[in-house]
């Protein structure tokens, strides 16, 4: 196992405090079919900040949303992962985009529109937005990335640092093996799909899977998610698990975590995780709070839920 070197990074170059503010330079729908959730994809351009070249795929950045909340307080900042390669987006240091699904909720009979999600969706190419950040320093491709295997388990906008990650790595003709396990309910929901289904196409180191939740379901009757992938396609992820070299990020739903991390213990890959406590072989009887008191990622498994 080579060691894992992760970069240094720049933190905070701006607070909400002391914001930068950034142009819209382009605003898209992501998904490929007609979808009832709507999820773009948004470029800033950073010329002439502090934030050109200094912002890492991996990282977030945070967004102040204007105006006040209902208690008269200004909006609290959110923050976004990056969805463009660490050079930026096209190779441009000045662009950095991220992934944005818009937050509709209905709460006793009433409909609830996300903040930060539904002003950021809204946005048009050439409008203003007050930016922090950057921020994150572990969730992080690292230095020497080409010395490792890489498996990416997303569930919806988690794909966000992942295209960024995937995008940097093939741009410097990654030879080594990455499979990518994406999560979403519906087939209108798959995102940046048309990109990694031609990467898949044109690249035999690169494997896209996804985990369709509520449209067919597995031989037991159960869903799909990512995490189920690991039996149903046990064979090509023991090519990969079993190799010393290859590293585990997980991004999305909090909670998608603990499907994936109770799989690899199941199937003996005991290497990914870290054990405060002994655990039985057979996982059945162990509840989810017992479970998580017991373990938590080792040094070769990257997580950012939420
Ligand atoms: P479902 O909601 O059908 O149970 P999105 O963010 O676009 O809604 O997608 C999240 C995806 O993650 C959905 O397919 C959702 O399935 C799935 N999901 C929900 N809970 C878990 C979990 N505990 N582990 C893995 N995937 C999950």
């Amino acid at each position: 196992m080579p060691e894992i070197i992760l970069p240094e990074v720049e933190l905070n170059i701006y607070t909400p405090k002391k914001p930068v503010e950034v142009k819209v330079l382009e605003n898209r729908v992501v998904t490929r079919e007609s979808s009832p959730n709507f999820v773009r994809h948004i470029t800033f351009d950073v010329s002439g900040t502090e934030l050109v070249n200094k912002v890492r795929v991996g990282q977030s950045v945070g967004v102040l949303p204007p105006g006040e909340d209902e208690r008269g307080r200004p909006h609290k900042l959110r923050l976004y992962s990056v969805a463009s390669p660490s050079a930026g987006e096209e190779g441009k240091p000045h662009l950095i985009s991220t992934t944005v699904k818009r937050t509709i909720e209905e709460i006793d009979n009433k409909l609830y529109l996300g903040v930060a999600s539904n002003y950021l969706a809204d946005l048009q190419p050439g409008d203003k937005v007050k930016l922090t950040g950057p921020s994150g320093r572990r969730f992080l491709l690292p230095e020497n990335k080409h010395d490792f295997n890489y498996i990416f388990f997303a569930t919806g906008t988690g794909i966000a640092p992942f295209r960024g990650m995937i995008m940097e790595l093939f741009e410097e003709d990654f030879k080594n093996d990455c499979l990518l396990v994406f999560g979403c309910p519906y087939r209108t929901d798959l995102l940046y799909s048309d990109y990694f289904e031609e990467l898949d196409r044109d690249h035999s180191n690169f494997s896209y899977l996804t985990a369709i939740s509520r449209e067919a379901r597995r031989k037991d009757g159960g869903k799909i998610y990512v995490q189920t992938k690991l039996i149903d396609e046990k064979e090509r992820f023991d090519a990969l698990l079993d190799k010393p070299n290859t590293l585990i990020y997980i991004c999305g739903l909090k909670g998608m975590e603990e499907g994936i991390y109770r799989e690899l213990y199941t199937q003996g890959y005991h290497d990914y995780l870290e054990f405060r406590k002994d655990l039985p072989e057979d996982l059945s009887e162990v509840d989810s709070k017992t479970f998580r008191r017991a373990v938590k990622p080792s040094e070769r498994l990257f997580e950012e839920v939420y």
